[in-house]
């Protein structure tokens, strides 16, 4: 084989990168970039596809020159991205009718109602899809495109538009947009739509009529791994073969090798994502977790998971640089909650999109609690960085109850994990040891894991299995009296934060 490594694009909520991969899974360089996060009213997040598209060029680019390496180099590449974040584009033009509208975005509260209020309530699609009703799906976000920008609903009737999540537009412009561009899903994405069959991993052409979204309109639905088509960009990997596409936080749970049913990990970005490999079982949820796909390769059988989706961890911090001025970079928040010995009271909930798992209440919004005179900034940073902890608590003890077994440990990857403070806090709260594994990049490697096992780079889940290597792992430390006591009172802050909606 003539390339040396597999190209990896992780098309994040807040930037976009691109690692190449040796056959060791090392990586060899990085290219990233920062897009603009639209709040045009409260409660909306949008980002602006064609950015979006000109950043995944130029990171290609970044990464290609500082790797030393050119397309020839490049043995197969493969694609992650930020989930349920939708674009309607037009076919024949290439341009989108509307920004992508973000996974965080709350504006499609009505449009869940009025489904709801169809009969069934929240669960009214759950027993197919695995998905309650909520803002953060991408159909509804679709439904409402469709709804709001002139002659939408017209174009998309005649055929004219498009509709995808990341990974779609990525690819359908990568193959050759308006030339032939592969209008193609993958099962972890298309799981997140609410319009898949998570069994048959099928369209459900009666939800997409109740949502009035044309059929048309959809991708096609393919494995995680497999030659979907190949670069045809000018200078942009050209004739490199497209073999490999995951949903983030299935291709995290990929990169950390859990292949394993059982085996779980927690990914703490922007938001927080664990999720559980329940093998080829599909567990539906008792507790407020999503029965999602996990990945497929090729042919195989699929494999499922039980997730625990948190809305706000790592943008809470961003929210207290960039909207407070609190601090002046992430890493400083560490060095101000080390000044104090606790929260000195204070809890903060991030309900900024409402709470996803286990809650899933969209009429949600944040709340800080506990206040009096005695608490500084020291003590909401640090009341910032346990939102995190009890918040994935929640999501523990829901995945505990609903599959029946006690998790023992828990491999972490992702921005915040560098955060020595919180991850001995992580492990205190939940009373399981918390491991970060050398590489803590698992997204881009489990995209390119997938990719480069289509085309026979790496040869089969054992071999990735072996480049595991653990970095280093905290203890549970707290006693178990004061453990109880603190999550009593994050789960009294919680009830703080609901019916801010009507
Ligand atoms: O479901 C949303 C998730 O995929 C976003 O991940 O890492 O971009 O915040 P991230």
């Amino acid at each position: 084989m003539a390339g040396k490594y597999v190209a990896a694009i992780d098309q994040g909520t807040t930037s976009t990168r691109c690692i190449l991969f040796d056959h060791d899974g090392k990586i060899v360089a990085t290219g990233q970039k920062e897009h603009e996060q639209i709040f045009p009213r409260a409660g909306w997040v949008e980002h602006d596809p064609m950015e979006i598209w000109g950043n995944t060029r130029e990171v290609v680019g970044q990464a290609l020159a500082r790797g030393n390496a050119s397309t020839s180099d490049i043995v197969a590449v493969g694609i992650t991205n930020q989930r349920e974040t939708t674009v309607v584009w037009d076919r024949t033009t290439g341009q989108p009718v509307y920004n992508a509208i973000v996974w965080q975005d709350t504006r499609t509260g009505k449009i869940c109602d009025s489904l709801a209020a169809l009969g069934g309530g929240d669960e009214r699609y759950k027993d197919r899809v695995g998905l309650p009703l909520a803002t953060y799906f991408a159909g509804p976000k679709v439904r409402w495109i469709l709804d709001n920008v002139d002659g939408a609903r017209e174009r998309a009737e005649a055929g004219d538009l498009l509709m995808g999540t990341i990974d779609s537009w990525l690819i359908w412009n990568m193959t050759g947009g308006t030339d032939g561009g592969k209008h193609l899903t993958d099962v972890s994405n298309a799981s997140r739509t609410m319009l898949m069959d998570y069994r048959t991993l099928e369209w459900l052409p009666d939800i997409a009529e109740e949502m009035g979204i044309p059929m048309s309109m959809l991708p096609e639905i393919r494995s995680n791994s497999e030659v979907y088509g190949e670069g045809r960009a000018a200078g942009f990997l050209a004739g490199v073969p497209i073999s490999g596409s995951l949903g983030d936080q299935q291709a995290a749970t990929f990169g950390q090798v859990c292949f394993e049913r059982g085996m779980a990990k927690n990914t703490y970005g922007t938001g927080n994502f664990m999720l559980l490999n329940t093998g080829e079982e599909a567990v539906p949820s008792e507790n407020g977790l999503l029965t999602t796909l996990c990945y497929k390769l090729g042919d195989a059988k699929p494999v499922y998971a039980l997730e625990g989706s948190i809305a706000v961890t790592g943008s809470l911090v961003q929210w207290l640089r960039d909207n407070l001025g609190m601090i002046k970079d992430a890493p400083e928040i560490e060095t101000l909650a080390a000044g104090v010995e606790d929260n000195g009271g204070a809890y903060i909930v991030p309900a900024f999109s409402g709470l996803f798992a286990p809650h899933w209440r969209s009429d949600a919004r944040g709340a800080l609690v506990g206040l009096t005179r005695y608490v500084n900034k020291g003590h909401i940073a640090r009341a910032v960085l346990e939102a995190t902890a009890f918040q994935t608590r929640e999501v523990l003890d829901a995945m505990n109850a609903d599959s029946g077994v006690d998790l023992t440990e828990l491999r972490v990857d992702g921005g915040m994990v560098g955060n020595e403070l919180l991850m001995q806090f992580q492990a205190d709260v939940l009373d399981v040891p918390v491991i970060r594994p050398e590489i803590v990049e698992t997204t881009a490697l489990g995209a390119a894991y997938a990719a480069g096992l289509a085309v026979g780079f790496w040869s089969d889940l054992d071999e990735l299995t072996a480049k595991w290597a653990e970095d280093k792992r905290w203890e549970p430390a707290m006693d178990a009296g004061e453990r109880d006591r603190q999550y009593r009172n994050w789960q009294k802050a919680v009830t703080k934060t609901l019916d801010w909606v009507d």
